[in-house]
Formats: structure tokens, sequence, C-alpha cells
């Protein structure tokens, strides 16, 4: 599919560039070591059984990681017996996503694209993700209609993503201070100074696209650092979030 991107949205092909020079040993060897390890969530880790964002009833559900970078949340999924498919717009993501596939003896389909546009059928999937995959870097009002439109009745969408907070007071560089640094009215695009494009729609517009989209919201866990957490991330430090929370899981099912 898709390798060239002639035709991609202007945003996608931006992030392309971008993501495909994130790549080398530091990439690597994160990955491993996330491959390596039980399910846990976002910059400070949270444990599945303190932050469930998997289901737990993956047993031989068909399951979509849109935006799934080194694939090591498809790879969970995998473990916990589901029939995961990995989507990315970068191919050196994909890349680390194969060879990590190699080492651990965990394999399924990975696909080159846009995640606001999947070659896969309506109603194929009852499970659809996004750990800051798609949720940050495709355009909302894309990739959650495209997400409807893969899921079956009764399938469930999951995305973690930095909280409306944290969009509101990160600088383009360092760590996120007391300040609101941009409005929220109207927040969607960013336009970041490497050439990348974030996405960040606040909660009201989010809840009705979701329910305009033919979701049912089921939860919003604001998620804050753990006590004596750490991160290798420089965009929020501790302090900030053990007091507002950095980030964000969205749970919402397919309307039967
Ligand atoms: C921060 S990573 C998150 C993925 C995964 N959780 C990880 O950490 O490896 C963001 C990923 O989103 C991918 N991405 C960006 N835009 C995309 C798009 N339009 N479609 C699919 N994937 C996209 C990037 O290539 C990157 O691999």
């Amino acid at each position: 599919m898709d390798s060239q991107g002639a035709d991609l949205p202007e945003h996608v092909r931006r992030n392309r560039e971008v993501w495909d020079t994130r790549h080398g040993a530091w990439f690597g060897a994160k990955a491993r070591a996330q491959w390596a390890a039980e399910p846990h969530w976002g910059i400070w880790a949270t444990p599945q059984s303190e932050l469930p964002v998997l289901p737990d009833d993956l047993a031989g559900k068909d399951l979509i990681e849109l935006g799934c970078g080194t694939g090591y949340v498809s790879a969970w999924a995998a473990r916990a017996g589901a029939r995961p498919v990995g989507i990315d717009n970068s191919e050196h993501q994909l890349a680390t996503a194969r060879q990590m596939q190699q080492e651990f003896g965990v394999s399924f389909p990975l696909l080159h694209g846009n995640a606001e546009s999947v070659p896969c059928p309506d109603a194929s999937f009852d499970v659809a993700i996004s750990e800051h995959g798609a949720v940050s870097w495709c355009d909302p009002y894309a990739w959650i209609p495209e997400a409807a439109r893969l899921l079956r009745p009764g399938g469930e969408l999951i995305f973690l993503r930095d909280s409306t907070l944290l969009a509101l007071c990160v600088p383009d560089e360092g760590p996120a201070g007391r300040t609101l640094l941009r409005e929220q009215a109207g927040m969607r695009r960013i336009d970041n100074s490497d050439g990348s494009v974030n996405f960040s729609l606040p909660h009201g517009p989010m809840v009705r696209l979701l329910r305009d989209s033919g979701f049912l919201l089921e939860d919003l866990i604001e998620v804050y650092a753990p006590e004596n957490a750490s991160t290798d991330f420089d965009y929020v430090d501790l302090e900030w979030a053990r007091q507002w929370p950095s980030a964000e899981v969205w749970k919402a099912r397919r309307v039967e």
C-alpha cells in the first residue's frame, strides 16, 4: 500500500518526514524494553493494574492499533490472545517493530499507511487503540470517523493522549509550566518547530465528535504521575504531573 505518500494530506506527509528521522539506538533500546515488559502506559509507565487501558477480555478479539510505532501495545494484546494489526505512517518505526517481532517471536500484520484512511474493510475489528499514535498525530475529524468505520457494532475505541491542560501549558521546548500558553478556544492543530504537526481537541468538541461518529463515551481517566515515578521525556516533570493530569485515557463504545 501507500509507500510513496504523494497523495497524503500535508500534515501526514510532514509527520512522516519527521518520524522517519526518529530512529537509531535510543528508539531500538526503548522498543526492546517495551516489548519485554508487562503492559504499562504513558510517559510515567503506569502499570496496567493501576491504569486499565487494555480490556480484560482480549482473547479472540480483532484489534487495530492506529499509529502503532514500534508495536509493543499490539504485542501485549497478542500475548493476551488478541489478533492485532498495526498501522503506522513511518516505515522506520515499522522496521523497528518488525525487528522486535523477530526477536520476541510474536508476529502480526504491520501496514505502512495513514491511520486516517486504513486499507481494511468496514467493521473488521472489535477494538481500535491508539497510545499517542493517531490520537496525537492525525486530524481527529478524520481518524475518529475512520475508527468508527473499522469497528464492529459494540466495538471499543481506546486512546491515550496528552491532557488538554498539558497541551495548553507546554512550550515548544522544555517542560510544562503553570502558565497557559495557548488559547483553548478553537484548539485543534499545533504546528511544532521541528516541522511536525500535532492535534489536540479539547473535551467538549471531542465528546461531540465521538457522539457524531457513532460512539458512546464510557470513560475518561485523567492520568497523574504515580508517586516517585520518573520519565525519559522532558515536556513535563513529576511535580507538575503529580498535581495536574498529564495524560488522559478515553474509552468509547461503537453503538450497535
Ligand atoms: C509517539 S509514537 C506512538 C506509537 C507507539 N505507542 C510507540 O510509542 O511506539 C507516534 C507514532 O504515530 C505515528 N503516526 C504519525 N502520524 C500517523 C498517521 N497519520 N498514521 C499512522 N501513524 C501515524 C508515527 O509514525 C509514530 O510511530
